[in-house]
């Protein structure tokens, strides 16, 4: 195996265009819609309403289709593992066939939007199957295929596919897409701002009053008011409905290697198995594919995550050959506890505001989706599919009470296990160099950090959301939020939310 250590980043990111720079607002505005997200389901809702219309700006706390939008696998499909058995008997044959319509539009969609703008975003038709390779798997692959096929999708049981090694059977669906995600959503933005939409950068909204108008308030005290407002945040910034009891983080490792033309499959793979594994390739250059895997999934704070990229690379050579790794990164999904994302109005009392989440790694087609659903429902239109997204759906919180009640237990375990084990952390000076960890001082949990130079920093362990103790993930340099998923730098800075607060700084 050649890795060359250090490469920590997305490929999607180093190979984008230059992005037109979008500063942050200077003083206070209103506009007809405020879109707080520049990911895929942000700027796709923000696309929609700017070409009907509406008055719009999106606030991006980092830089647009750069978060999880700019770290994924960038698959376009409306075959998402196993969902349709799942959904079959959840939410019905109606609901499966919902589900199957409204995610194979959003990819019809994203395909004339390309046409219509010219967007050079190396997009590919390509079969989406998911394999197995232990036979035991394949009264499941089977079930699977019948499900997506009464949902509309032309799916097919096979055993053969293009992949270097045997599977014992997988479910295939033709006419899916891939693409590269970040020059698909800076061409949007630039069509945005064109059509005169506005997009602030390096914008943090911390507060929202909601009302006519709602105001938003930004990190630097900017008021926006606006008529509307979505949250788009992937985990929702504000949590008005409680959405955090049926939302689980999911971090997931992604590797890439360039590999011959003549080897390198076309369609894109995924198997539940053996902690799931994604695989897709790229154009790249010198007459070789870039293969993509991705894999290796766990709870935000809790892994060794060195450990995990070696397992995943390991992976791929075993079915590849002998690869040299160009980039590596880790994404992070949010798992709705029923297995369908959460796209509409924020909460029962709401009347203007709006949520898109819990697309569970399958947040292109849906955040594409979740474009045109929030957009028909401001503009007074129900697609035929709004129930099923619908945040505020009841009669599958109770379906879904197992899961539910799963995720409160891994919460509850966190917030009072992590506040005991500190007590036993390691002493400040013990913690190596590039290394972190929680110790108790006083009667306070500390979060330390020693960078390279041996200079130790401290900031508070209580995650600024709800307050879990946070844990230190070396492998990103970062300190993680099992129960909600946030992430902060050592010094204490938000890099993801839900939290909006950085961590205190600590004496030590
Ligand atoms: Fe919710 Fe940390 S993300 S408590």
């Amino acid at each position: 195996m050649n890795t060359e250590p250090g490469i920590l980043g997305s490929y999607w990111l180093e190979t984008a265009p230059p992005p037109t720079p979008c500063p942050p607002p200077s003083a206070d505005f209103s506009v007809d819609v405020a879109v707080v997200g520049g990911g895929i389901a942000g700027l796709s809702t923000a696309w929609e309403l700017v070409r009907q219309g509406r008055e719009v700006a999106v606030l991006e706390a980092d830089r647009v289709a750069a978060g999880v939008t700019g770290h994924t696998t960038a698959k376009l499909s409306a075959l998402h593992t196993l969902v349709y058995d799942h959904l079959r008997r959840t939410r019905g044959a109606e609901g499966a066939r919902l589900y199957a319509r409204s995610q194979s539009e959003a990819i019809r969609h994203a395909h004339d939007i390309v046409d219509e703008l010219g967007v050079d975003c190396e997009w590919e038709e390509a079969a989406s199957c998911t394999w197995a390779e232990n036979p035991r798997r394949v009264g499941v692959l089977r079930a699977e295929t019948e499900a997506a096929r009464e949902a509309g999708l032309p799916a097919e049981f096979v055993t053969e596919t293009e992949l270097p090694f045997p599977v014992a059977g997988a479910v295939r669906v033709d006419g899916q897409a891939q693409f590269h995600p970040r020059k698909y959503l800076l061409a949007l933005t630039d069509d945005l701002r064109r059509r005169g939409g506005t997009v602030h950068e390096g914008t943090r909204v911390v507060g929202l009053t909601e009302g006519e108008p709602c105001v938003l308030v930004t990190d630097t005290g900017v008021e926006v008011r606006a008529r509307e407002v979505v949250i788009a945040t992937h985990y929702p910034v504000f949590d008005r409905a409680l959405l955090f009891t049926r939302l689980s983080p999911r971090r997931e490792l992604v590797v890439t290697a360039p590999v011959d033309e003549d080897r390198a499959p076309r369609d894109m793979y995924i198997t539940p198995e053996q902690s799931t594994r994604s695989l897709r390739t790229a154009p790249y250059r010198d007459g070789k594919r870039l293969l993509i895997v991705t894999g290796e999934h766990f709870t935000p704070g809790g892994a060794d995550v060195e450990e995990r990229f070696a397992r995943l690379s390991a992976w791929a050579e075993d079915r590849f050959g002998a690869l040299t790794f160009t980039h590596r990164w880790a994404t992070q999904d949010n798992d709705s506890t029923d297995s369908v994302p959460l796209v509409g109005p924020f909460h029962a009392g709401g009347r203007h505001t709006y949520v898109a989440t819990g697309f569970g790694g399958w947040g292109l087609s849906g955040g594409i989706m979740a474009g045109r659903l929030l957009s028909d429902l401001i503009n007074g239109r129900t697609p035929d599919w709004a129930g099923l997204y619908d945040p505020r759906r009841l009669a599958s919180v109770i379906r879904e009470g197992a899961s539910f009640l799963t995720n409160q237990a891994h919460v509850a375990r966190h917030f009072v296990g992590d506040r005991l084990s500190a007590a036993t952390g390691p002493a400040p000076d013990d913690i190596p160099a590039g290394d972190g960890a929680v110790v108790r001082v006083g009667a306070r949990q500390c979060a330390v950090h020693r960078d390279a130079d041996g200079r130790l920093q401290a900031v508070s362990a209580r995650c600024t959301h709800l307050g879990c103790i946070v844990s230190f993930n070396r492998a990103e340099q970062a300190w993680e939020c099992p129960c909600h998923g946030s992430r902060f730098a050592p010094d204490g800075r938000v890099l993801q939310g839900p939290a909006v607060r950085p961590l205190e700084q600590r004496d030590l």
